[in-house]
């Protein structure tokens, strides 16, 4: 921790300021109270006061009452834009708030360097590219994670239909151990949490492999669920084990981080012949062209999506790209659209998707 800012803390402020982000660095999450009161063997009102002055400060915010809330704000080091005040500080309070407001209404860059852009997928691990982003610059995330389900690896070719082969493992992206599957999911749902703004919106899908474990963690970071939808998948693959029913529905959680997130009502009525939207979407998995990546989502579905929870050049934040479908459909209806993807292959089908798209209708 730079010796400049140590100076503006008092001796116990300053140790538990490093104590926070070295737990982060190491952890990937940030301590609850009750972590940092073992740590300094206090109590967790003592704690909790000391936090209280780092926040007044403006080194952290946090939500109070939220557990794993507190986060660093990063950018002290890393904000050029901010000029040295006076009595020699780099940081201050209205200059925070300064950054934050031109966060807020798209002024200002959501990167903490410059080395990333809007309107761009990155080949990278989704949780670099969000350590690169500020807290609260995104208005909506939609997340397709791995769903942890290609550990039976069942296969089966399909010679006299002409059907594609059915295979559930989907890839070694795909596989993971349980605790280091919650670990992950862990990790990326938090950085969700910190670099959403506070009034917009996350959409997470899964399955029953993984749908209960994200919605437990999501409620638990603080997110508050708004609606499950189902995609009732009309051509799903039938159970050829013939031991269970057909899973024929995925799971999209849609929560949100505060109030005042966007729902565009009358589009999604229009779009349902004049009626409320149901949370049970019926329709299947090819509709949007060639599929090219084995858990594609169709275009159709992420239309839904981008159309109800956002609006003309917010950005559209995706960790798991795949094939770049929600890069695609932000591109096509005039949102901006951010994204990583770990596997190269896919990560060069996605850039090609989004190249050959055009921005077709401003809604
Ligand atoms: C369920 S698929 C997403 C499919 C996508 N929605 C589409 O329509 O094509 C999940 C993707 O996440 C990628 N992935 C897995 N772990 C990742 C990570 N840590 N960072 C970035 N991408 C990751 C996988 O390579 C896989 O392509």
């Amino acid at each position: 921790m730079p010796k400049i800012l140590t100076s503006q803390l008092t001796k116990k402020q300053a140790q538990l300021f490093d104590f926070v982000e070295k737990f982060q660095q190491r952890k990937n999450y940030s301590p609850a109270l009750h972590d940092m009161a073992n740590h300094f063997g206090v109590s967790i009102p003592t704690i909790s006061q000391h936090v209280d002055y780092l926040e007044k400060k403006g080194y952290v915010v946090r939500q109070k009452g939220v557990k794993y809330s507190i986060q660093i704000i990063k950018n002290l080091r890393d904000i050029k834009d901010v000029q040295p005040n006076p009595t020699g500080e780099i940081f201050n309070i209205s200059n925070k708030e300064k950054l934050q407001k031109k966060i807020e209404t798209g002024l200002g860059s959501i990167f903490f360097t410059k080395q990333y852009k809007i309107n761009q997928i990155y080949n990278i691990n989704c949780l670099e590219l969000m350590k690169n982003i500020r807290d609260n610059s995104i208005e909506l995330i939609f997340a397709d994670p791995p769903y942890n389900l290609s550990g039976s690896n069942f296969k089966m070719k399909f010679k006299k239909s002409g059907g594609a082969d059915l295979n559930t493992n989907k890839g070694q992206w795909d596989h993971y151990g349980d605790i280091e599957f919650e670990e992950f999911t862990r990790k990326w749902l938090t950085e969700c949490f910190r670099i959403l703004k506070p009034n917009g919106s996350i959409w997470v899908a899964g399955s029953y492999h993984n749908i209960y474990l994200t919605g437990y963690l999501m409620k638990k970071l603080g997110f508050e669920i708004l609606n499950e939808i189902l995609w009732h998948k009309s051509d799903a693959t039938p159970n050829l084990s013939c031991t269970r029913f057909v899973a024929d529905h995925e799971n999209f959680i849609w929560a949100r981080k505060g109030k005042g997130n966007i729902f565009n009502y009358d589009i999604m009525k229009k779009l349902n012949d004049g009626k409320q939207m149901r949370s049970i979407w019926t329709r299947g998995k090819t509709a949007g062209g060639k599929r090219i990546h084995p858990t594609q989502k169709p275009e159709w579905l992420l239309e839904r999506i981008v159309m109800a929870t956002s609006k003309t050049k917010n950005i559209v934040f995706d960790p798991f790209m795949g094939s770049g479908t929600t890069a695609v459909v932000a591109k096509k209806y005039g949102r901006k659209y951010l994204g990583s993807e770990l596997d190269r292959d896919y990560f060069k089908k996605a850039i090609e998707r989004i190249n050959q798209t055009t921005c077709q209708n401003i809604i």
